[in-house]
């Protein structure tokens, strides 16, 4: 999704900008632009479609400037293009980036029009940019101007607005999109992550919503809804420059499949100990909230959906508690009917997805007993508006395709049914079983990531084929949507999920030589049921790729190829087996050439609906 950094400062803020764009680069995009007020208090302004490098190398050697904002857009309104891209300038004055979607812009832009603006743009945001010149005209204070025209705007918006009429000033302004000022010494910054400023600064404020700032080098002074002035906390981030380099791996998907066995590890520390979860770690008022839980509803999207449908099984089949799971869009639309004292729990890496946020706003309406986010952003939105919170320790996250944020999700959630399940249908040795396989899962996620080579031999099988089958039972069944939905979204392969047991209803009508089918077989109650399926796709001449347990007896033949897998318990299996399915699709995405960090049309963070 679209980015925002902006600086002022008495150095030259140009290749601090152009770095914060590179690093939110993972964030999706498909254009970029930058403006400066130079030295002579004019508006400098490049934009271009495609990459931060392209924008990079478009800009004229001596562009320079002590303010400035830059963005990268990713297209809602009006294609990707250099005259939708941002940052908007109304009449060489004032110049605005823009995160959100303005749900009034046609009705704003004939009211404009008929006043004499010029459009340049496809664009909801250039109705903002003219809307506070309009202001600026009557108030001729920049703060103002933007204060006037917020009440204007319908919809969702994060803002960095700057003019040349005040050139040591920016204003920024932040309604349902993320925004956050990065506090350096005699210079200041806005970015819609603090993933932008490491570089810059570790010291962070978080605007609240509605909340409206005005930075200049020397002072941030902030704004509440009301107009109040409000101090609001400056946060120290623990995150360093360089905690989201490459490394030695060629993609950051590469890197965060193998950073899995310590983001586990991280996951876990400090919050079991020899046989049981520390609740604490949900926060201090887990005990009292805990007490009276009798039912969960689970919402996320993307993966983390997928996490969520894992964790059903195990809500249920551990703890013996009821469990729903829903994707946040489609949620935040219905009318359900809520059982007393059910918990809601988002799921969420990014912490700011635009649905799932709304379905946590509408679940307090509903009157859900309690909230719980499971969260890999710790300033996010979604913690923030969550009475428990459980922070996943994976670090950060940079290829758009979720693998250790969904791992650390699962390990989350496991803790979440020691918790829960005590209360319920989880007896002591239960959670003490949990806990001593939760301490073998890095172990083992080594293990399986020695697979490297054998899943890499697989690729000539998927390279030129059009679609792929995945098939699972259980809590593998998910997995399997998981596996379908990394090798679709990097490798642009059509890859769908089914339950085994479906295979006959419908999907096997496809099977044929050109539909690799690939199965996750561990070694539980299913296996047998699963089996029979996998015939039934042999029998119609299709080609089998079965990760199997090694206590298996699942043989290899001229249709049937097989990674054997070390043994592990079912519990962990849905963890284990993913391992393998985000390096066969990491695997066959790099043998087609493909974007693997930035896959075409998606993005990391989803902050619209
Ligand atoms: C985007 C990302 C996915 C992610 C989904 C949900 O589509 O590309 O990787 O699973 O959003 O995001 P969340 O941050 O809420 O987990």
């Amino acid at each position: 999704m679209c980015g925002i950094v902006g600086a002022v400062a008495q150095r030259n803020v140009v290749p601090i900008l152009i770095e914060g764009l590179k690093r939110l680069e993972y964030r999706g995009y498909d254009s970029a632009g930058i403006a400066v007020i130079d030295h002579e208090h004019c508006l400098a302004r490049t934009r271009s479609v495609g990459k931060v490098r392209e924008l990079e190398g478009r800009l004229d050697a001596h562009m320079e400037g002590t303010t400035g904002i830059a963005h990268t857009r990713w297209a809602t309104h009006g294609r990707p293009a250099t005259e939708n891209a941002h940052p908007h300038i109304c009449r060489k004055t004032v110049a605005l980036v823009h995160n959100g979607i303005i749900e009034n812009h046609a009705t704003l832009r004939r009211a404009q029009m008929q006043l004499g603006y010029e459009f340049t743009s496809e664009t909801d945001t250039e109705v903002i940019v003219h809307e506070i010149y309009r202001r600026l005209e009557e108030t001729s204070d920049l703060l103002a101007a933007v204060r006037a025209a917020l009440p204007s705007l319908r919809g969702a918006y994060a803002l960095g607005v700057i003019t040349n009429r005040e050139p040591d000033r920016l204003v920024a302004a932040r309604r349902g999109s993320p925004l956050v000022i990065g506090v350096g010494i005699g210079e200041h910054f806005i970015a819609s992550d603090v993933a932008a400023l490491l570089p810059v600064t570790q010291r962070f404020i978080f605007l609240e919503e509605g909340d409206i700032a005005d930075v200049t080098r020397d002072a941030v002074t902030i704004y509440d809804a009301q107009g109040a002035r409000v101090e609001r906390p400056i946060k120290q981030s623990k995150l360093s420059a360089d905690a989201a380099a490459r490394g030695e791996y060629r993609h950051y998907m590469l890197k965060e499949i193998h950073e899995q066995p310590r983001a586990i590890a991280d996951t876990l520390e400090n919050r079991i100990g020899l046989e049981r979860v520390y609740e604490q770690a949900f926060g201090h008022a887990a005990t009292d909230l805990f007490a009276d839980i009798e039912a969960v509803q689970i919402v996320a999207c993307g993966t983390s959906y997928h996490a969520g449908l894992i964790g059903r099984y195990w809500l249920e089949g551990l703890a013996s508690l009821p469990c729903t799971v829903e994707v946040a869009s489609e949620f935040r639309y219905r009318k359900p009917r809520v059982a007393p004292h059910t918990l809601f729990v988002t799921l969420s890496q990014s912490g700011e997805t635009a649905d799932t946020l709304a379905a946590l706003a509408y679940a307090r309406e509903l009157g859900f007993a309690h909230t719980l986010a499971i969260c890999n952003a710790p300033e996010s939105s979604l913690v923030r508006g969550s009475e428990l919170v459980l922070m996943t320790q994976a670090g950060p996250e940079i290829g758009v395709a979720s693998t250790k944020a969904f791992t650390t999700q699962l390990v989350a959630l496991l803790l979440l049914v020691a918790v829960l399940g005590r209360r319920h249908a989880l007896s002591p040795e239960g959670e003490t079983h949990i806990v001593q396989l939760l301490r073998s899962l890095p172990g083992q996620i080594e293990q399986v990531l020695g697979l490297d080579a054998a899943v890499q031999a697989w690729v000539p099988f998927f390279a030129n084929k059009q679609h792929a089958l995945f098939l699972g039972r259980g809590t593998q069944y998910p997995v399997a949507m998981e596996g379908a939905l990394k090798l679709k979204e990097i490798s642009y392969i059509h890859a769908e999920a089914y339950p085994a047991g479906e295979l006959k209803h419908g999907p096997l009508a496809l099977v044929d030589s050109d539909m690799p089918v690939v199965a996750v077989a561990p070694n539980n109650e299913l296996l047998e049921k699963l089996q029979s399926n996998l015939q039934e796709v042999r029998a119609r001449g299709g080609e089998l790729f079965v990760f199997a347990d090694a206590q298996n007896a699942i043989r290899e033949d001229a249709q049937t190829h097989v990674i054997t897998v070390p043994p592990t318990d079912d519990l962990l299996a849905p963890i284990v087996y993913t391992v393998l399915l985000q390096l066969l699709a990491y695997h066959v995405a790099v043998s087609k050439g493909a974007d693997i960090d930035q896959p075409r049309n998606l993005a990391k963070s989803v902050t619209v609906e």
